[in-house]
């Protein structure tokens, strides 16, 4: 099933519609970005836009991962009363772009040469019906694990880079009085974790087979599905009590402070360790989720546009899409979020030791098949996939579940939602 966000699931939140009033020749837009390094992405995009002479009325909604903000969006859509932009990504795109949501600003695309600037594996998810409707800020790698390198020393356990030494290592932590895992219990943080072992556990064939669209149910239902549960299971002993609904950036401090050793979390993880003024390699340490050196699981961040009546809100919307391609952009917003620029054509020079590997996995995991699409989010599949997959990855981490059941849950789930 392409087109899974129905109307009818847009029109059941049109009661929670808002209206607001955004002056012509400003943007409105919507986005998650309220943690540390997150806010000091996007103001920098409220700067740039200022300099060029649009203003910024502010759509912040706050939730790891973008979903409260997706339901928002949802009901201000079909209220009729869309933001200029909002932060919508992968399939999505495509999703809005049905519903005939979208704006085209393929003007601005040709004007500035995209096709050249852009990789297809991020130009190919901008368009619509070959048109671009949505510009791309940033590549996140998702497959990252950060650790404090002190609470390691102390007990006297080494960085794993295997699954199997993960348990070994984070036993050590625990004895030593540590949190082994720092982690938030939320649905999109189990699925990023989650994800990490599906790649480790099973290798990119694997992932690409079993977690892209279109998703092949046999692959889904191999023993290499029971075996990720078994290694995912068993990380539940490694995660403290106080887990339940804490926010990623919660569990990132939880590293920062050396209260806790590892965790698994995207590279806007990132932005937290430099907001707090902390160095790479010294203070934090960068290495790939276990079992995934040199695989690169993508989370391509973009902005896609609404379209609109008002032609000053489009040409505001026109200057938006200009300013998030320049080098200047991609370089200044990309060291604060801990991402990689999206375009070509950047320097590298500015950048750290986390996002040179990131770039240079991003490359070699592209000619080797190893770069895959993070379904944890929102780059693989359906909505309604992605949520099958979320549902089972955090009811099956949160319960006593087996292995075999936790495979089976998500088989189904995953053939109901296609
Ligand atoms: C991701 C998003 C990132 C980051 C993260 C946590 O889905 O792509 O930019 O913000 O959520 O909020």
């Amino acid at each position: 099933m392409k087109n899974t966000m129905k109307i009818s699931t847009l029109a059941a939140t049109a009661l929670l519609a808002t209206t607001t009033s955004v002056s012509a020749g400003d943007v409105e837009v919507l986005h998650w970005w309220t943690s540390g390094g997150e806010a000091a992405s996007v103001n920098y995009l409220k700067d740039k836009l200022s300099d060029a002479g649009v203003g910024w009325t502010d759509f912040a909604v706050a939730g790891g991962g973008g979903e409260n903000a997706m339901t928002v969006l949802k009901s201000r859509a079909i209220s009729g009363n869309p933001p200029t932009a909002a932060q919508i990504k992968g399939p999505s795109i495509q999703e809005w772009g049905d519903l005939g949501f979208l704006a085209d600003i393929d003007g601005v695309a040709k004007a500035n040469d995209w096709d050249n600037l852009l990789p297809a594996v991020v130009s190919d998810v901008m368009k619509h019906d070959g048109k671009y409707v949505a510009a791309p800020v940033n590549v996140h790698r998702v497959n990252w694990m950060w650790s404090n390198p002190e609470v390691f020393r102390y007990a006297g356990a080494t960085i794993p880079t295997t699954w199997d030494d993960f348990m070994v290592q984070a036993a050590k932590l625990e004895k030593a009085g540590f949190i082994a895992l720092a982690h938030g219990g939320q649905a999109w943080q189990d699925a990023t974790l989650f994800e990490a072992v599906v790649l480790g556990v099973g290798g990119a064939d694997y992932y690409n087979s079993a977690f892209v669209s279109p998703v092949d149910l046999d692959v889904l239902k191999s023993d290499t599905t029971v075996e990720v549960f078994e290694t995912f299971g068993n990380l539940r002993q490694f995660i403290d009590a106080n887990s339940p609904g804490r926010d990623w950036n919660v569990a990132t401090s939880m590293v920062m402070e050396g209260k806790a050793g590892m965790q698994i979390m995207g590279d806007w993880a990132k932005g937290e360790f430099k907001v707090a003024g902390m160095n790479v390699g010294t203070d934090y340490v960068c290495t790939a989720a276990p079992g995934t050196s040199g695989g690169h699981t993508f989370n391509i961040d973009s902005f896609a546009f609404f379209a609109q009546s008002d032609a000053a809100r489009t040409a505001a919307q026109n200057t938006m899409a200009a300013e998030i391609l320049g080098t200047d952009f991609q370089t200044v917003f990309n060291l604060n979020k801990g991402s990689i620029p999206a375009r070509l054509g950047v320097s590298r020079a500015e950048f750290d030791s986390c996002a040179h590997d990131s770039m240079d996995a991003f490359i070699a995991a592209s000619a080797s098949g190893s770069l895959v699409p993070s379904f944890a989010h929102g780059m693989a599949v359906s909505s309604a996939v992605s949520g099958a997959i979320y549902d089972s990855a955090t009811n099956f981490f949160n319960s006593d579940q087996s292995a075999q059941e936790g495979a089976d849950q998500l088989v189904a789930a995953v053939a109901a939602a296609m």
